[in-house]
């Protein structure tokens, strides 16, 4: 895929959901599981013990599902929560990733790492931490395809919503210059709505979908509160 297929695949509302919730001895069935309800999107966590404390997955086990993901017509969405992000970009592109969105706060050189993601024929996303004010992306003038509004602290699933989130993703929508605007983090049926009314378009979601039950019923229900919003 070019990054205009790419790009095409993350048009509309998506509930994108994140593996980090998901039981890693099944990943496969769990993945199979949310795309036959319709899920297009995965979102890979990906954590050094550096930028935050848990170390999670790497290359190695995107190259493992990527196959699955691309042949169910899905994407890849690889989250990069570590430093020096730059030197894992070409890591990730080849394992399969679709788009890679790396930390602001996590390098100097913001619009050269997102060039250096275009150019390896990824989408390009950039994540600002719930503290990091919305005019950090102002500068970049279409060089982002993705900014992630964070709304809890990165670092761990199953954590609550931060409540001004909605107000953030409002004043961010101005400076986004079209990029598609993601949000990550205590995304559910009571904040789905929400977040896309303030302007988000693609919705992770972990331990709501994957905490569940039925995560095939969660992942639908939340898609209707997110279109409902
Ligand atoms: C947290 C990760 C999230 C996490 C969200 O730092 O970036 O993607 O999986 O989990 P929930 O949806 O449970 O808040
Ligand atoms: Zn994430």
């Amino acid at each position: 895929m070019n990054r205009e297929d790419r790009l095409e695949k993350f048009q509309g509302v998506h509930i994108a959901p994140s593996i980090l919730s998901a039981d890693f001895a099944r990943l496969g069935s769990a993945i199979a599981e949310v795309m036959e309800a319709g899920a297009k999107v995965i979102h890979f966590d990906v954590m050094d013990g550096q930028f935050v404390p848990p170390i999670t997955i790497g290359p190695l086990v995107a190259a493992g599902i990527a196959d699955q993901v691309h042949d169910a017509g899905g994407v890849l969405d690889v989250h990069l929560m570590i430093e020096q992000p730059d030197r894992q970009f070409e890591e990730f592109a080849k394992a399969g990733a679709d788009s890679i969105t790396f930390h602001a706060e996590a390098t100097p050189h913001v619009h050269r790492a997102l060039g250096a993601i275009r150019e390896l024929g990824c989408l390009a996303g950039v994540a600002l931490n719930p503290g990091t004010p919305v005019e950090a992306i102002s500068e970049l003038r279409g060089s982002a395809d993705l900014i992630l509004a964070m709304t809890v602290n990165p670092g761990w699933g199953g954590q609550a919503f931060i409540e001004e989130s909605p107000g953030k993703v409002s004043r961010l929508k101005p400076l986004a210059d079209g990029a598609l605007i993601e949000v990550d983090g205590g995304i559910g049926t009571g904040t789905a709505g929400r977040m896309t009314s303030a302007g988000a378009s693609l919705l992770v979601a972990g331990s709501a979908i994957f905490g569940s039950p039925d995560p095939a019923a969660a992942y639908s229900e939340i898609l209707q509160a997110a279109r409902a919003g």
